[in-house]
């Protein structure tokens, strides 16, 4: 037991399922030294030298003496490598059928090797199986060392190869991504796990892993970026370093980058390009995000711990008092009876539909969380259908694999197998019933409590993993991203007209074809702020656009201050949501006296305001896979200053926010790209590159707006209107409006307006000529 499981077992020992919770632990550790195979004597293994090659479409396969590896360039330009026969399917990341090779790029030989060529990068594979990716002028990107391998020499059933893979960066190189990490955005020098993880309590920025773990990093170096995914699902670490120019004798020393894995076909795709090209081809390759709907766009209000039905209704009413636009109410699972879900307690939460109706007149949707586990209850429905139908997963006995969540003795779904994600699906028939109209699942990495070990299923777990079969190792990771797809499906068939609104606590690469995340369970306090941010912009750059963390923090009662400066951060992100624990403090903006509710108030309007420009990024991010909340250097990522600077962040093309993130903070120093960008506040123009300092009363967050941009707002009709930052004298600028279905499939309809000086004076017109058709405002002054 380390510090940490100590820490857990106090902590639960005094909770109801405490006991259970130890219980579970000590099964889950005998069902393991039961059940999971030995790992018995291992071979460790390199490609070798090369032995010939043979082209194919795209690229080709090298023979090494002890591997082969191929090497395919799809159309759009990703690279896959597949080491010992590894194909790109089957994946759980990939949105469908692996997208074609690109014919023109051919493998021939090279003086060291072989090498393909293509439009948008050049690989060249050496004689002992590196592997180098160069942009076309010939700057180098990445060198992935030949792997090496631990193969099993034990019986047939013993666990396959694990392996590492090292890679070579330029000295410049940072490295964004891995999924949802606190320590971010850029990620520092360190080894990151990858294994969804629950941290229990409450995490901060030296926590990790979390809930989303994904072997997918963000590269940005000088020579140009890339995304490297390597396409195994089991557990694993990934090491960063960084580099160091002129180090040593004056060479640099590369940075480097190591992915050990447990298990798992040795597969990456490599994805060269400028940021916005590869968020593009990636969300190609594993699925464009889903659109929310309209009002997941506004604000949410949320909390553990509602004891009524009555409740929910004096919160609603209170913030139509206090002037406080509301959009949606989140309930957790104290409205199920007994922790059960799919239920709801009929003396709290008798009427839902009720509820719902009358929240809806209002305006205000109902969200419902959703956790895997099922109650082990016999005599209860839903545990006895799922039985019935085989639905949860097993050991490697055959016997159902029982642990402890929210409800006590719990069994989980298999969400590996389509007919469990075809039955989970239709569950959520009783939660539209009830008037709920999107859903958060949660507890989904999965969580089964224990009071030491892994607070998870055992390793030796049975999945079906497709048909192919497998254990909890392979499984794991991918555990969430099925529960999303089953919700998912479900919906579309349920309520075929609507576009469902999922987002989920755990989940992997290709998770953004269902919905989106949060921060999970983030610490009340500065550094909590900092790691929701770190959090949102690292998702978005693995392409999970819609995220945000839980406003004010999980745990306690933020100080005003700080509470906020969360409630501002939070109103210029995708999921605008604040949410507690059930022993936390309140986070109605009321509760932290009249300064702050006023401001919290502007806040909210500001967020109204920008609704329109919103909806228009929620469509980019679906049509191009560009997250509404991008890195300052997304449109300059030579600006190595930028690769540091985590505290603040473009929204869209328009918009560059600086949310405070220290206490006692009045003004706010600021990092510009290039280009020339008005403070919103003042109107004044500033130029970047360059830092700049900037007015951050306790009411302020300071926000520019690049020169040249045209970008629709709600007016004080709640109509749309244009709202114009001048280009530069001589300058032109543009921007698009995307509208449409609030809620539904139909086609979105996009406008495209542009700006320019014409005798004196800002004009706008619509490309393609006609009326521009909506309100124009003209901001800032340009001189
Ligand atoms: C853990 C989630 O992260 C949190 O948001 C939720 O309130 C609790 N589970 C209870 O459902």
């Amino acid at each position: 037991m380390d510090a940490r499981d100590l820490l857990r077992s106090v902590r639960m020992a005094g909770s109801a399922n405490g006991w259970r919770a130890t219980r579970a632990a000590w099964r889950r550790q005998r069902t393991d030294a039961r059940d999971l195979p030995r790992r018995g004597p291992e071979r460790a293994r390199v490609p070798g030298t090369a032995l010939g090659a043979e082209p194919m479409p795209g690229g080709g396969v090298v023979r090494f003496a002890r591997s082969r590896l191929q090497v395919r360039v799809a159309v759009g330009g990703a690279v896959f490598c597949g080491w010992d026969g590894a194909a790109p399917e089957p994946s759980y990341a990939l949105a469908g059928a692996a997208p074609e090779a690109d014919g023109r790029a051919v493998l021939e030989p090279d003086k060291d090797g072989w090498r393909v060529v293509s439009e948008r990068v050049t690989v060249l594979v050496s004689r002992h199986g590196a592997v180098e990716f160069r942009t076309p002028g010939g700057l180098l990107l990445r060198r992935e060392l030949p792997p090496r391998w631990w193969d099993a020499t034990g019986p047939a059933g013993a666990p396959g190869a694990r392996w590492v893979q090292r890679a070579q960066t330029p000295a410049d190189a940072r490295v964004f991504g891995l999924g949802g990490r606190a320590a971010g955005p850029r990620l520092p020098e360190g080894t990151y796990r990858l294994w969804n993880t629950d941290p229990g309590g409450s995490f901060r920025p030296g926590d990790d892993p979390l809930y989303i773990t994904m072997p997918v990093q963000f590269v940005v170096a000088d020579a140009g970026c890339h995304l490297v995914f390597h396409d195994s699902t089991w557990d694993g670490q990934v090491t960063l370093r960084d580099g160091e120019e002129g180090a040593g004798s004056g060479h640099d020393r590369p940075g480097g980058s190591e992915v050990r894995m447990e298990g798992g076909p040795l597969r990456y795709w490599v994805i060269p390009g400028n940021p916005a090209r590869v968020l593009g081809t990636w969300t190609a390759l594993t699925g464009r995000p889903a659109l929310p709907p309209r009002w997941a766009l506004g604000h949410h209000h949320s909390r553990w711990g509602f004891d009524t039905q009555s409740e929910v209704r004096r919160v609603a009413a209170a913030y139509r008092e206090h002037r406080l636009p509301l959009s949606v109410i989140h309930l957790d699972i104290d409205h199920f009876d007994g922790h059960r879900i799919f239920t709801a307690d009929p003396e709290r939460f008798p009427d839902l539909p009720g509820l719902s109706r009358e929240l809806a007149e209002q305006g205000v949707r109902l969200v419902s969380i959703v956790d895997p586990a099922v109650k082990a209850e016999p005599g209860l429905d839903l545990y006895e259908s799922g039985r019935a139908g085989g639905m949860f997963v097993r050991d490697g006995r055959g016997r159902e694999v029982r642990g402890v969540v929210w409800p006590g003795d719990s069994v989980f779904p298999d969400f590996t197998d389509p007919a469990v994600r075809s039955w989970w699906g239709g569950l959520y028939r009783e939660r539209l019933d009830r008037g709920f109209a999107g859903f958060w699942h949660d507890m989904n990495e999965p969580v089964s409590f224990a009071s030491f070990g892994e607070p998870t299923l055992p390793r030796s777990a049975r999945h079906s993993l497709e048909g192919r079969g497998g254990d909890h190792r392979e499984a794991h990771n991918v555990y969430a991203l099925g529960m999303a797809r089953a919700g998912w499906d479900g919906l579309r068939r349920l309520r075929p007209e609507q576009r469902p609104f999922l987002f989920s606590r755990s989940g992997w690469a290709g998770m953004q074809r269902y919905g989106g995340t949060w921060s999970g369970d983030v610490a009340t306090a500065w550094e909590g702020l900092r790691a929701s941010l770190a959090l949102v912009l690292g998702l978005g750059l693995c392409g999970v656009p819609y995220s945000g963390p839980d406003v004010g923090g999980f745990t306690g009662t933020p100080e005003p201050e700080l509470y906020l400066r969360w409630f501002q951060l939070g109103s210029y992100l995708p999921l605008f949501r604040t949410h507690s624990a059930i022993d936390g403090g309140r986070r109605e903006p009321w509760q932290f006296g009249p300064e702050v509710l006023g401001h919290a108030r502007e806040a909210l309007e500001t967020r109204m305001r920008l609704l329109p420009y919103l909806e228009t990024l929620a469509h980019i991010a679906r049509g191009t896979g560009a997250p509404y909340v991008r890195p300052l250097w997304w449109t300059a990522p030579a600006d190595r200053a930028l690769r540091e600077c985590g505290d603040a962040f473009l929204l869209g093309d328009a918009l560059l926010v600086a949310p405070v993130l220290e206490p006692g903070a009045v003004s706010k120093t600021v990092r510009l790209p290039r280009g020339a960008w008005y403070d919103t506040a003042t109107g004044r123009l500033h130029r970047g590159p360059g830092q700049v300092l900037l007015d951050a009363p306790l009411g302020r967050v300071p926000v520019l707006a690049r020169a040249g941009s045209v970008l629709p707002v709600a007016g004080a009709d709640g109509s749309v209107e244009l709202e114009v930052w001048p280009p530069l004298e001589g300058r032109s600028g543009s921007g698009v409006v995307f509208g449409g279905d609030p809620e539904g499939w139909g086609a979105p309809v996009m406008e495209r307006f542009t700006t320019r000086w014409a005798d004196g004076e800002v004009v706008v017109e619509r490309e393609g000529g006609g009326e521009v058709g909506y309100a124009v405002r003209v901001r800032g002054s340009a001189s």
